[in-house]
């Protein structure tokens, strides 16, 4: 298990796939990931049995509280490149009585401290809806720079929107030294 300072992220238990597949349906969700339709139990399922046996380009996550540890939330890091020691992640707090209450900036926190002190890797990225101005903004205050921006990628709600790109480097290296 790992320990952040609200949450703690854990592997994930057969016991798991009926609040993922409430949460992957609830629109409040649905509408900040790419996923379109609606999931059907049986396809949650199959999803947590590939969660519990990664391939060794992704890691998954369960979010608990840690006060009550009750499972608030899911995380990922995948397209893991264990050469360039890069990677993806993605995170959302699914129950909405935890929501705007620090668990969700806790496991980003967590999350980034071991994908690189445990991990070994040296800098993680994520793409975001460029509407998702909560993300963006919990993104930005813990060292987030946006990297790159894919215009009009994504069509929903009858209109495109664009995707932005985020990353953080492991030594903090300052925006104008990437290349
Ligand atoms: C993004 C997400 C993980 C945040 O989790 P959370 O536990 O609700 O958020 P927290 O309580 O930790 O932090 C909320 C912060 O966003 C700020 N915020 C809330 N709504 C905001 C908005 N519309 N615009 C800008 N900032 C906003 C709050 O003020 C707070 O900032 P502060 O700590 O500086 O005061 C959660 O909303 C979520 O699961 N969203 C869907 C999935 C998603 O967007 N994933 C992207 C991964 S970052």
């Amino acid at each position: 298990m790992i320990a952040g300072e609200h949450v703690i992220l854990r592997a994930f238990e057969r016991e798991d796939a009926e609040r993922c597949y409430r949460w992957m349906n609830d629109p409040n969700i649905v509408r900040t990931l790419k996923s379109r339709y609606p999931i059907a139990f049986q396809n949650e399922i199959e999803w947590l049995d590939r969660a519990m046996h990664p391939s060794p380009s992704e890691r998954h996550f369960a979010i608990e509280r840690k006060d009550d540890r009750s499972h608030v939330g899911n995380a990922s890091i995948h397209d893991i490149d264990w050469v360039s020691r890069t990677g993806e992640f993605g995170l959302f707090i699914g129950e909405p009585s935890a929501w705007n209450r620090g668990f969700g900036t806790d496991a980003i926190v967590t999350l980034v401290r071991f994908a690189f002190d445990e991990m070994n890797l040296r800098k993680l990225r994520i793409h975001i809806f460029d509407y998702n101005d909560r993300a963006k903004h919990i993104l930005e205050t813990h060292g987030f720079v946006q990297e790159g921006r894919l215009a009009r990628e994504f069509y929903r709600e009858g209109s495109y929107h664009d995707i932005v790109i985020l990353s953080i480097f492991r030594d903090g290296a300052p925006e104008e030294t990437r290349s």
